[in-house]
């Protein structure tokens, strides 16, 4: 574990303040920082202990670079290769929320529905990274499937929260997926290992509108069952 001094928020503020955040200052966070946040990601329960996420933190100009071919490929029109299945079509009530949260981030963004254009941009601010200075590549082995993903993204929300706790901005991007053989190029990596998503870290930049974006939750009734 490293030495650097833990935050003393609380879980319950951590979990209450964490947000996805869209726009970032050109700050790095000090390396020992880095160090005790996946430290203590490291800290999370898996099957059996197999502690399957595989995770590839790229800062400086490896981060450049990578965000420049990332672009380079959406504004091409490529479309993407996930290594993972997934499905973007929602439909019903996740339609419904899928909507609302664009609603509410381009509305901060003044975004209108038809603005075809400022939408596309919105979404090329994706493939910038949206200026964050580093970014975790969150992976595991390409045979692995939806239960050992479990995993990973329990060590994924100890990440975001540890962030949280030190007053670093996060950002989980599924975008980020699109296009993995360039993160596999960029550190060097067999194709074994498979990309599930991104998550783009940093201090927030507060004069960016998108971060002024608020999504609420659902009323508990709607997602859990409690009977007995
Ligand atoms: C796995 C995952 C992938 C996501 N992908 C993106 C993304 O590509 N781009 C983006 O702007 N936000 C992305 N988000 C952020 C969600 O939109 C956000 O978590 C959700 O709207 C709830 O808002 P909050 O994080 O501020 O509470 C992603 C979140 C998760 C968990």
């Amino acid at each position: 574990m490293s030495e650097v001094k833990l935050p003393d928020m609380s879980l319950v503020e951590a979990i209450q303040t964490r947000r996805s955040i869209r726009g970032f200052l050109d700050k790095a966070v000090p390396k020992e920082i880095i160090e005790n946040v996946f430290s203590m990601a490291q800290l999370a329960p898996s099957n059996c202990n197999t502690q399957p996420w595989k995770v590839f933190v790229a800062s400086g100009n490896l981060r450049d670079s990578i965000s420049k071919k990332l672009q380079e490929r959406a504004i091409s029109g490529a479309p993407a290769r996930p290594d993972f299945d997934y499905s973007n079509k929602f439909e019903g009530e996740y339609r419904k929320r899928q909507i609302d949260c664009a609603a509410a981030m381009y509305g901060e963004m003044n975004i209108a529905r038809d603005d075809r254009e400022g939408r596309a941009r919105a979404g090329l601010r994706n493939f910038e990274i949206f200026d964050a200075p580093h970014v975790a590549f969150i992976g595991m082995d390409v045979g692995f499937g939806a239960t050992i993903s479990l995993d990973v993204g329990m060590f994924s929300q100890n990440l975001m929260l540890m962030l949280t706790a030190h007053g670093i901005g996060s950002c989980a991007m599924g975008s980020l997926r699109h296009q993995p053989d360039i993160i596999r190029e960029a550190f060097g990596l067999g194709d074994n290992v498979g990309i599930l998503f991104g998550i783009a870290f940093g201090y927030e930049d507060v004069a960016v509108p998108a971060n002024n974006t608020r999504v609420g939750r659902e009323p508990l009734a709607n997602s859990i069952t409690f009977q007995s």
